[in-house]
Protein backbone atom coordinates (compact mmCIF):
# COMPACT_ATOMS: atom_id res chain seq x y z
CA UNK A 1 0.00 0.00 0.00
CA UNK A 2 0.91 3.61 -0.95
CA UNK A 3 2.15 5.51 2.23
CA UNK A 4 1.93 8.48 0.24
CA UNK A 5 -1.52 8.42 -0.32
CA UNK A 6 -3.23 6.89 3.36
CA UNK A 7 -5.90 8.92 4.88
CA UNK A 8 -5.22 10.72 8.73
CA UNK A 9 -7.31 8.12 10.44
CA UNK A 10 -7.98 11.08 13.07
CA UNK A 11 -10.79 12.56 10.33
CA UNK A 12 -14.18 11.45 11.14
CA UNK A 13 -14.70 10.14 7.71
CA UNK A 14 -11.35 7.98 7.88
CA UNK A 15 -11.39 3.97 6.86
CA UNK A 16 -13.54 2.09 9.08
CA UNK A 17 -11.01 -0.59 9.24
CA UNK A 18 -8.86 0.35 12.56
CA UNK A 19 -5.99 -2.74 11.90
CA UNK A 20 -5.30 -2.74 7.79
CA UNK A 21 -5.38 -5.82 6.64
CA UNK A 22 -2.33 -6.85 4.37
CA UNK A 23 -3.05 -5.85 0.41
CA UNK A 24 -3.39 -9.10 -1.54
CA UNK A 25 -0.37 -8.72 -4.47
CA UNK A 26 0.10 -9.69 -8.10
CA UNK A 27 1.90 -12.74 -7.40
CA UNK A 28 -0.90 -13.72 -4.55
CA UNK A 29 -4.02 -13.42 -7.52
CA UNK A 30 -1.57 -15.44 -9.78
CA UNK A 31 -0.72 -17.80 -7.42
CA UNK A 32 -4.49 -18.21 -7.16
CA UNK A 33 -4.45 -20.76 -9.73
CA UNK A 34 -2.49 -23.69 -9.61
CA UNK A 35 -2.22 -26.24 -12.42
CA UNK A 36 -5.23 -25.06 -13.94
CA UNK A 37 -7.46 -24.88 -11.26
CA UNK A 38 -8.70 -22.54 -8.77
CA UNK A 39 -10.03 -23.49 -5.85
CA UNK A 40 -11.03 -19.73 -4.22
CA UNK A 41 -13.13 -17.56 -7.21
CA UNK A 42 -11.32 -14.59 -7.66
CA UNK A 43 -13.75 -11.57 -6.57
CA UNK A 44 -13.47 -8.28 -8.51
CA UNK A 45 -15.55 -4.59 -8.36
CA UNK A 46 -15.45 -1.57 -9.61
CA UNK A 47 -14.86 1.44 -7.78
CA UNK A 48 -14.02 4.71 -8.60
CA UNK A 49 -14.18 6.64 -5.64
CA UNK A 50 -13.17 6.73 -1.75
CA UNK A 51 -16.35 5.56 -0.24
CA UNK A 52 -17.23 3.26 -2.24
CA UNK A 53 -14.21 1.59 -2.14
CA UNK A 54 -14.33 1.45 2.07
CA UNK A 55 -17.54 -0.50 1.39
CA UNK A 56 -16.28 -2.88 -1.36
CA UNK A 57 -12.59 -3.68 -0.40
CA UNK A 58 -13.10 -6.24 2.86
CA UNK A 59 -15.47 -8.19 0.34
CA UNK A 60 -12.96 -8.34 -2.87
CA UNK A 61 -9.67 -10.01 -3.94
CA UNK A 62 -9.08 -6.65 -6.47
CA UNK A 63 -10.81 -3.34 -6.72
CA UNK A 64 -10.42 -2.12 -10.49
CA UNK A 65 -10.78 1.37 -11.71
CA UNK A 66 -12.81 0.78 -14.59
CA UNK A 67 -12.65 3.40 -17.47
CA UNK A 68 -16.66 2.34 -17.22
CA UNK A 69 -16.03 5.26 -14.62
CA UNK A 70 -16.72 7.43 -17.76
CA UNK A 71 -20.21 6.50 -18.25
CA UNK A 72 -21.00 5.45 -14.61
CA UNK A 73 -19.76 8.70 -13.03
CA UNK A 74 -19.16 11.15 -15.46
CA UNK A 75 -22.27 10.59 -18.25
CA UNK A 76 -20.06 10.25 -20.89
CA UNK A 77 -21.55 8.15 -24.10
CA UNK A 78 -18.56 5.58 -23.74
CA UNK A 79 -15.26 5.33 -22.78
CA UNK A 80 -13.42 6.52 -25.68
CA UNK A 81 -13.39 10.01 -24.15
CA UNK A 82 -11.99 9.14 -20.70
CA UNK A 83 -8.34 10.93 -20.05
CA UNK A 84 -5.30 9.76 -17.76
CA UNK A 85 -6.17 12.62 -15.54
CA UNK A 86 -9.51 11.25 -14.92
CA UNK A 87 -7.76 7.70 -14.21
CA UNK A 88 -5.20 8.92 -11.75
CA UNK A 89 -7.14 11.38 -9.73
CA UNK A 90 -10.13 8.24 -9.42
CA UNK A 91 -7.53 5.21 -9.19
CA UNK A 92 -5.32 7.56 -6.37
CA UNK A 93 -9.29 8.12 -4.49
CA UNK A 94 -9.51 4.12 -4.81
CA UNK A 95 -6.18 3.46 -3.11
CA UNK A 96 -6.50 5.92 -0.30
CA UNK A 97 -10.04 3.79 0.41
CA UNK A 98 -8.83 0.28 0.30
CA UNK A 99 -6.48 -1.63 2.94
CA UNK A 100 -7.23 -5.22 1.34
CA UNK A 101 -7.50 -5.64 -2.18
CA UNK A 102 -5.20 -5.36 -5.28
CA UNK A 103 -6.36 -2.54 -7.09
CA UNK A 104 -6.17 -2.09 -10.91
CA UNK A 105 -6.26 0.94 -13.04
CA UNK A 106 -7.79 1.22 -16.55
CA UNK A 107 -5.39 2.67 -19.19
CA UNK A 108 -7.82 5.20 -21.05
CA UNK A 109 -8.42 5.08 -24.65
CA UNK A 110 -5.37 6.70 -26.80
CA UNK A 111 -2.68 6.62 -24.09
CA UNK A 112 -0.86 3.11 -24.89
CA UNK A 113 -1.99 1.87 -28.18
CA UNK A 114 0.76 4.27 -29.75
CA UNK A 115 3.85 1.94 -28.76
CA UNK A 116 5.20 0.02 -25.67
CA UNK A 117 7.28 3.17 -24.98
CA UNK A 118 3.98 5.41 -24.81
CA UNK A 119 2.13 2.47 -22.61
CA UNK A 120 5.07 2.75 -20.06
CA UNK A 121 4.65 6.40 -20.04
CA UNK A 122 1.27 5.87 -19.41
CA UNK A 123 1.33 3.35 -16.63
CA UNK A 124 4.31 4.62 -15.16
CA UNK A 125 2.25 7.64 -14.54
CA UNK A 126 -0.53 5.72 -12.80
CA UNK A 127 1.63 3.61 -10.90
CA UNK A 128 3.28 7.11 -9.57
CA UNK A 129 0.13 8.88 -8.58
CA UNK A 130 -2.18 6.98 -7.59
CA UNK A 131 -0.18 4.28 -5.67
CA UNK A 132 -2.21 1.05 -7.35
CA UNK A 133 -0.23 -2.07 -8.33
CA UNK A 134 -0.96 -3.01 -11.73
CA UNK A 135 -2.64 -1.38 -15.06
CA UNK A 136 -5.37 -3.03 -17.56
CA UNK A 137 -5.27 -2.51 -21.23
CA UNK A 138 -7.87 -3.67 -24.14
CA UNK A 139 -6.51 -5.89 -26.69
CA UNK A 140 -5.34 -9.31 -27.73
CA UNK A 141 -2.35 -10.15 -29.91
CA UNK A 142 -1.73 -6.34 -31.11
CA UNK A 143 -0.99 -5.72 -27.54
CA UNK A 144 1.29 -8.52 -26.91
CA UNK A 145 4.54 -6.68 -27.29
CA UNK A 146 3.19 -3.94 -24.73
CA UNK A 147 2.36 -6.10 -22.19
CA UNK A 148 5.81 -8.06 -22.62
CA UNK A 149 7.69 -4.66 -22.67
CA UNK A 150 5.45 -3.21 -19.25
CA UNK A 151 6.15 -6.60 -17.62
CA UNK A 152 9.79 -6.27 -18.33
CA UNK A 153 9.97 -2.71 -16.45
CA UNK A 154 8.24 -3.65 -13.66
CA UNK A 155 4.42 -2.83 -14.31
CA UNK A 156 1.84 -6.02 -14.10
CA UNK A 157 -0.80 -5.89 -16.93
CA UNK A 158 -4.14 -7.22 -17.01
CA UNK A 159 -5.49 -7.89 -19.91
CA UNK A 160 -8.79 -7.83 -21.46
CA UNK A 161 -10.37 -9.69 -24.48
CA UNK A 162 -13.64 -10.11 -26.08
CA UNK A 163 -15.53 -7.46 -26.02
CA UNK A 164 -13.46 -4.21 -25.43
CA UNK A 165 -15.53 -1.40 -24.75
CA UNK A 166 -13.11 0.87 -26.51
CA UNK A 167 -13.19 -0.80 -29.28
CA UNK A 168 -16.70 0.27 -29.91
CA UNK A 169 -16.38 2.03 -32.90
CA UNK A 170 -14.64 -0.86 -34.68
CA UNK A 171 -17.02 -3.48 -33.57
CA UNK A 172 -20.44 -1.53 -34.05
CA UNK A 173 -21.92 -1.73 -30.33
CA UNK A 174 -21.43 -3.57 -27.14
CA UNK A 175 -22.76 -6.95 -28.49
CA UNK A 176 -21.05 -10.63 -27.45
CA UNK A 177 -18.33 -11.87 -29.46
CA UNK A 178 -17.00 -14.92 -30.73
CA UNK A 179 -20.01 -15.90 -32.35
CA UNK A 180 -18.13 -17.31 -35.55
CA UNK A 181 -15.73 -20.21 -35.67
CA UNK A 182 -13.46 -17.46 -36.85
CA UNK A 183 -13.73 -15.10 -34.17
CA UNK A 184 -13.70 -17.93 -31.63
CA UNK A 185 -10.40 -18.54 -32.75
CA UNK A 186 -9.20 -15.25 -32.97
CA UNK A 187 -10.51 -14.38 -29.13
CA UNK A 188 -8.16 -17.46 -27.54
CA UNK A 189 -5.62 -16.54 -29.92
CA UNK A 190 -5.82 -13.20 -28.42
CA UNK A 191 -6.13 -14.63 -24.81
CA UNK A 192 -3.13 -16.90 -25.60
CA UNK A 193 -1.20 -13.86 -27.10
CA UNK A 194 -1.57 -11.46 -23.65
CA UNK A 195 -1.05 -14.40 -21.12
CA UNK A 196 2.12 -15.44 -23.08
CA UNK A 197 3.44 -11.55 -23.26
CA UNK A 198 2.88 -11.92 -19.14
CA UNK A 199 -0.31 -10.80 -18.27
CA UNK A 200 -0.99 -11.61 -14.78
CA UNK A 201 -4.67 -12.25 -15.35
CA UNK A 202 -7.54 -11.62 -18.17
CA UNK A 203 -10.51 -10.16 -18.12
CA UNK A 204 -12.95 -11.74 -20.19
CA UNK A 205 -16.02 -10.14 -21.61
CA UNK A 206 -19.06 -10.66 -23.90
CA UNK A 207 -18.49 -14.21 -25.02
CA UNK A 208 -20.26 -17.05 -24.85
CA UNK A 209 -19.44 -20.14 -22.47
CA UNK A 210 -17.35 -22.34 -24.69
CA UNK A 211 -14.73 -19.38 -25.67
CA UNK A 212 -14.78 -18.79 -21.35
CA UNK A 213 -13.78 -22.51 -21.14
CA UNK A 214 -11.50 -22.86 -23.99
CA UNK A 215 -9.66 -19.64 -22.43
CA UNK A 216 -9.39 -20.74 -18.59
CA UNK A 217 -8.52 -24.26 -19.70
CA UNK A 218 -5.73 -22.60 -22.35
CA UNK A 219 -4.24 -20.17 -20.00
CA UNK A 220 -2.24 -20.64 -17.05
CA UNK A 221 -3.33 -17.09 -15.78
CA UNK A 222 -6.53 -16.11 -13.95
CA UNK A 223 -9.56 -15.18 -16.46
CA UNK A 224 -12.14 -13.06 -14.84
CA UNK A 225 -15.54 -12.47 -16.03
CA UNK A 226 -17.41 -10.30 -16.93
CA UNK A 227 -20.67 -11.56 -19.11
CA UNK A 228 -18.58 -14.51 -19.73
CA UNK A 229 -20.27 -17.48 -17.80
CA UNK A 230 -19.37 -18.95 -14.47
CA UNK A 231 -16.93 -20.45 -15.92
CA UNK A 232 -13.91 -18.13 -15.75
CA UNK A 233 -11.46 -18.22 -12.71
CA UNK A 234 -12.59 -15.14 -11.06
CA UNK A 235 -15.65 -12.75 -11.92
CA UNK A 236 -15.94 -9.01 -12.50
CA UNK A 237 -18.81 -6.69 -12.48
CA UNK A 238 -19.60 -3.04 -12.46
CA UNK A 239 -20.27 -2.65 -9.00
CA UNK A 240 -23.33 0.23 -9.16
CA UNK A 241 -25.32 -2.88 -11.71
CA UNK A 242 -24.24 -5.31 -9.19
CA UNK A 243 -25.96 -2.96 -6.62
CA UNK A 244 -29.04 -1.67 -8.98
CA UNK A 245 -27.81 1.73 -9.37
CA UNK A 246 -29.36 1.92 -12.82
CA UNK A 247 -32.79 1.00 -14.09
CA UNK A 248 -30.63 -0.82 -17.19
CA UNK A 249 -28.28 -2.89 -17.08
CA UNK A 250 -26.66 -5.56 -19.62
CA UNK A 251 -28.45 -8.63 -19.76
CA UNK A 252 -25.85 -10.86 -18.09
CA UNK A 253 -25.67 -8.34 -14.71
CA UNK A 254 -27.19 -9.72 -11.32
CA UNK A 255 -28.20 -7.23 -8.90
CA UNK A 256 -27.69 -7.59 -5.60
CA UNK A 257 -29.65 -4.76 -4.47
CA UNK A 258 -31.81 -1.47 -5.47
CA UNK A 259 -29.84 1.07 -4.59
CA UNK A 260 -31.77 3.38 -7.31
CA UNK A 261 -35.04 2.97 -5.19
CA UNK A 262 -32.93 3.12 -1.62
CA UNK A 263 -31.53 6.45 -2.73
CA UNK A 264 -34.71 8.26 -4.25
CA UNK A 265 -36.77 7.04 -1.09
CA UNK A 266 -33.63 9.05 0.92
CA UNK A 267 -34.17 11.89 -1.21
CA UNK A 268 -38.13 11.82 -0.99
CA UNK A 269 -38.40 11.41 2.33
CA UNK A 270 -35.89 14.66 2.75
CA UNK A 271 -37.27 15.97 0.34
CA UNK A 272 -40.82 16.05 2.20
CA UNK A 273 -39.00 16.96 5.59
CA UNK A 274 -37.88 20.23 3.95
CA UNK A 275 -41.09 20.93 3.01
CA UNK A 276 -42.87 20.37 5.80
CA UNK A 277 -41.41 22.91 7.79
CA UNK A 278 -43.67 25.82 9.07
CA UNK A 279 -42.79 29.38 7.67
CA UNK A 280 -43.38 32.41 9.47
CA UNK A 281 -46.91 34.43 8.55
CA UNK A 282 -46.67 38.69 9.48
CA UNK A 283 -48.44 38.03 12.58
CA UNK A 284 -46.70 34.81 13.43
CA UNK A 285 -43.19 33.80 14.92
CA UNK A 286 -40.99 30.99 12.57
CA UNK A 287 -41.97 27.41 14.13
CA UNK A 288 -38.78 25.41 13.87
CA UNK A 289 -39.74 20.82 14.01
CA UNK A 290 -36.89 20.10 16.24
CA UNK A 291 -36.52 17.03 16.75
CA UNK A 292 -37.09 16.25 12.96
CA UNK A 293 -35.43 19.09 10.99
CA UNK A 294 -32.57 17.59 9.10
CA UNK A 295 -30.71 20.60 10.11
CA UNK A 296 -31.20 20.31 13.74
CA UNK A 297 -27.64 19.48 15.10
CA UNK A 298 -26.17 22.52 13.20
CA UNK A 299 -28.89 24.79 14.84
CA UNK A 300 -28.92 23.03 18.30
O1 LIG B 1 -14.05 -0.41 -17.31
C1 LIG B 1 -14.47 -1.38 -16.69
O2 LIG B 1 -15.22 -1.26 -15.70
C2 LIG B 1 -14.10 -2.71 -17.14
C3 LIG B 1 -14.80 -3.87 -16.54
C4 LIG B 1 -16.22 -3.88 -16.88
C5 LIG B 1 -14.12 -5.15 -16.84
O3 LIG B 1 -13.26 -2.84 -17.97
Amino acid sequence: MSTTFTIDTSTSRAHPTPAPMKRLTVPSVLARKRDGVTAEPLVMLTAYTVRMAQLLDPHCDMLLVGDSLGQVIYGLPSTIPVSLEMMCAHGAAVVRGSYHSLVIVDMPFGSYEGSPQQAFASASRILKETGAAAVKLEGGEAMAETIAFLTARGVPVMAHVGLTPQAVNMLGGYGARGRGEAEERKIVGDAKAVAKAGAFAIVVEGVVEPIAIAITKAVACPTIGIGASAQCDGQVLVAEDMMGLFERTPRFVKRFGNMAETISEAAAAYAADVRSRVFPTPDQTYQRKPSTSPDAIHSA
